[in-house]
């Protein structure tokens, strides 16, 4: 890979964690055939979450010094930094899991503790960025027309200090052409959870047969990228770039419909985080009704500094809506036997993270379960 000299001097700077920094931007270039470095406007780091990387990831932040170049956010952590007694959280953990985010502190990377970084500081169309975090990935890429790769919790740390990522994959034009065209019937996010498996790491051209919300398209994304390894799908009509390449001529149908599962004593909705229209949406369905069982939302904090009332109203039904966490990344949901969810990424996470039983249903029959 071609370096500049500024670049070659980095990787022999004084400074330890720059010089870790751009070996490992370097490594990620060679085994990736890219030409060069390109700069990023916003680095997301993943792997945040003490439950995910354990004392060995602790222990490498916790050796990192360095300025960050470009702004940089934060995906969820184990629990929620005010709440988390009330989810179950142990002194330990939590302690631990404050060394964590007081490394990302002191680095300079916004506390935003959410998987939808796009709902703060929304990136443009053609923007370069250095995503980890797959269902972010795959929305700015698709919904955004935003350029971004897979990477990695170390490669987003390292964009974030260097300012610069190598420039293959999903940076290049040509690599975002669909290359198979998909026929979606059904629910999205359960759709999203087949087609990935079927679909591993292509690039799909949806078209469905009804009209689709920017929520329902973020739930399949999601899914998509737990199940296979998609970071980018165009769908007819609705996202950015859908007509700037020709349609793929091979086609598949996928209908999303899941049935069945076990009796839940934990309702939950929020993976990818909600947005404030799902919370909306979430307190419509209610129509006044009280649940019960336990219901956990998870919101970013930044939209529940802005949706207070309608956080209130939410909690007043006897929902708890958690911030700064998930259902899968936080220990909190281990303990519950039976989780039911609206979410493809959280079905195939769920069983396999936490241990516990799935269900999966729309976010009405979601709501309609908590309340019956
Ligand atoms: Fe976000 Fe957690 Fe789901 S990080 S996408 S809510 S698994």
């Amino acid at each position: 890979m071609y370096l500049t000299k500024d670049e070659e001097r980095l990787l022999e700077s004084e400074n330890e964690t720059v010089r870790k920094c751009m070996e490992i931007l370097v490594a990620e270039g060679e085994a990736n055939e890219a030409e060069r470095l390109i700069e990023v406007k916003s680095a997301h780091i993943s792997g945040v979450s003490y439950d995910n990387i354990g004392d060995g990831g602790l222990e490498w932040l916790e050796s990192l010094d360095a300025e960050l170049k470009v702004p940089a956010t934060l995906n969820p952590a184990g629990m929620d930094l005010e709440r988390w007694r009330e989810m179950g959280i142990d002194e330990d953990f939590y302690e631990k899991q404050m060394r964590v985010l007081k490394v990302f502190e002191r680095l300079g990377v916004r506390m935003t503790l959410t998987c939808t970084p796009y709902y703060l500081l929304k990136p443009e169309f053609g923007d370069h960025l250095a995503w980890a975090e797959s269902s972010a990935i795959v929305y700015a890429n698709s919904i955004i027309g935003a350029r971004t790769n897979r990477e990695s919790g170390p490669s987003a740390i390292a964009a974030a200090i260097i300012g610069k990522i190598p420039y293959y994959g999903m940076h290049i034009k040509e690599n975002r052409a669909p290359t198979i065209a998909v026929k979606i019937k059904g629910d999205l996010a359960a759709a999203g959870y087949e087609a990935g498996k079927v679909l591993r790491d292509e690039v799909p051209y949806f078209i469905f047969d009804r009209s689709v919300t920017e929520e329902e398209l973020k739930l399949l994304g999601a899914a998509l990228a737990a199940t296979g390894n998609t970071v980018m799908f165009h769908a007819e009509g609705i996202t950015p770039e859908w007509k700037d390449f020709d349609v793929p001529e091979e086609k598949i149908e996928i209908e999303g419909r899941i049935e069945g599962g076990c009796e839940p004593d934990l309702v939950t909705v929020g993976c990818p985080h909600a947005s404030p229209k799902e919370l909306e949406i979430i307190l419509s369905l209610l129509k006044g009704r009280k649940v019960k069982r336990e219901f956990w939302i998870f919101t970013a904090r930044e939209v529940v500094r802005k949706n207070q009332d309608l956080v209130k109203k939410l909690e007043e039904h006897g929902i708890k809506v958690f911030s700064d966490t998930c259902m899968v990344v936080s220990p909190a949901t281990s303990k519950f036997e039976c989780v039911m969810v609206n979410s493809g990424k959280a079905l195939h996470y769920l069983p396999k993270n936490r241990k516990v039983n799935v269900r999966f249903g729309d976010l009405k029959s979601c709501v309609e379960t908590a309340v019956s």
